[in-house]
């Protein structure tokens, strides 16, 4: 097989550096937009006046046929043929003949690649925008049906205070909002097209970069040759934005699985989304969960993966670019399954609202008790360390909250009174807490509607 550079060789290359130096394994991944962007620098090419009418047309032609063969599965990728570009331009001049040595005219794969990368992302991240949005209306729609169910609130996986479920619900919704964010950052750093800046210096021939652009989608141009072809940092955004979301997804994936445990016993998975255990009869095992919190891992390795192959880097391109896809790919492929995943797991859970309610109540109460001293103008200070003691004696009596008489309440601090026993129920504590972004019913419907109006729910 030709090889595209061998003009200046005079050995035959050795299998080794075919088989290592490679990269089509991985990289046919961006024909689709390989394709396009060579029918945006034909187009260029003719504006420029370096190709003929004909010339483009038949071009563009020929890549059309190449797309449909690829999107066939019919088209062969040749490792001889090193990548992705060289593949689909060696076949092009198969087809139409000579003229289609003349696509690569002002442009080297050093600003084809990052193009092609840059528009890869641009269409994956809107695939991950309508799974985020699908996931965040999913958290607001279980959040409304939720608004009723009272549970207790966890700091150091130990119960703190009751909360309305709706606002654990609201509160990764809002998670969720700030990961489409970073997304959109990751967004707009990819937009910027390096078609135009050739191997590193820029190109001798009259392009109109403005134009490419246009036809490519691209808002923005890389203003210098040297960084258009040399930076990968707007992947390096693209799986940041992906560590940070897988993160979240983890978090929620774990409090899921301690949820649907016999010891929790707050919400069940359906089967569907379940699998058994070879061995244990019994099992009824939350691997989707698990492999969601699991798979964070990599997308936490893919950040580092890259950030080490840039580190040190000469200006401008080096072949250890190379090694940018690969991470690329696996994160984008793998925080959309989670996306999925996890939104799938939230739309089936049953939610075991007695269980929940059973929780929240007891010595989650507590911090209330101590307040309504506070309101009487017992410092904070001493209203807790009587609350304090109150817990360590219902401790040592194996007592509840709820089981304390006004009696036993004003032989700690007689300014108790009769109105005290009502933070003995868990919902009335919850509806305390009304302050802007609490768990109060009140506060809670009016985020629910702003919600819903944010993610266009009616
Ligand atoms: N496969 C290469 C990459 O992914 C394409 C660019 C190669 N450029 C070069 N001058 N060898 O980075």
């Amino acid at each position: 097989m030709e090889k595209a550079w061998e003009g200046r060789f005079k050995e035959k290359t050795e299998e080794f550096v075919e088989r290592f130096t490679q990269s089509v394994s991985f990289d046919k991944e961006l024909a689709p937009w390989d394709i396009k962007q060579s029918m945006a620098h034909a187009k260029t090419l003719l504006k420029a006046g370096v190709l003929k009418e004909e010339e483009a047309e038949k071009i563009i032609e020929g890549l059309k046929r190449i797309e449909e063969e690829i999107y066939k599965g019919e088209f062969h990728f040749k490792r001889e043929l090193e990548d992705v570009h060289m593949n689909i331009e060696a076949e092009l001049t198969r087809k139409i003949g000579e003229v289609g040595g003349k696509l690569h005219t002002a442009r080297s794969r050093n600003d084809q690649v990052a193009t092609d990368e840059r528009l890869y992302i641009k269409d994956k991240l809107l695939e991950v925008f309508s799974l985020l949005n699908q996931l965040r209306r999913s958290l607001v729609n279980l959040a409304e049906k939720s608004l009723d169910i009272i549970m207790p609130s966890y700091t150091h996986l130990q119960r703190a205070q009751p909360i309305r479920l709706a606002h654990y619900f609201l509160a990764y919704r809002e998670i969720f909002l700030k990961d489409t964010q970073r997304f959109i950052n990751a967004y707009r750093s990819s937009d910027y097209l390096p078609l135009g800046s050739g191997a590193v210096a820029g190109v001798d021939f009259p392009l109109d970069r403005f134009y490419t652009a246009e036809l490519l989608g691209f808002n923005r141009l890389c203003r210098n040759s040297m960084q258009a072809t040399a930076d990968r940092d707007f992947i390096l955004d693209v799986l940041y934005a992906c560590g940070v979301c897988g993160m979240h997804l983890s978090r929620l994936a774990e409090d899921l699985i301690l949820w649907s445990t016999e010891e929790f016993g707050f919400i069940g998975l359906p089967d569907r989304l379940c699998t058994g255990s070879s061995i244990m009869p019994q099992k009824k095992n939350p691997d989707v969960l698990e492999l969601i919190r699991g798979k964070t891992g990599r997308l936490y390795g893919n950040l580092m993966n890259l950030f080490a192959t840039l580190k040190g880097l000469p200006m401008a391109y080096n072949r250890d670019l190379q090694e940018d896809k690969e991470p690329l790919f696996d994160s984008l492929r793998t925080i959309k399954d989670c996306l999925e995943g996890i939104t799938l797991v939230l739309e089936g859970i049953s939610i075991k609202e007695d269980r929940m309610k059973e929780a929240s109540g007891g010595f989650t109460l507590m911090t209330d008790l101590a307040n309504y001293l506070v309101m009487k103008g017992v410092p904070f200070r001493q209203a807790h360390k009587i609350a304090g003691s109150i817990t360590a004696y219902l401790i040592d009596k194996g007592k509840k909250p709820e089981d304390l008489t006004l009696e036993e309440l004003r032989s700690f601090s007689e300014f108790y009174q009769e109105d005290a026993l009502e933070l003995l129920d868990s919902e009335k504590v919850a509806d305390r807490r009304k302050t802007f972004g609490g768990t109060s019913k009140e506060e809670l419907i009016k985020r629910i509607k702003v919600a819903k109006r944010e993610e266009g729910i009616s």
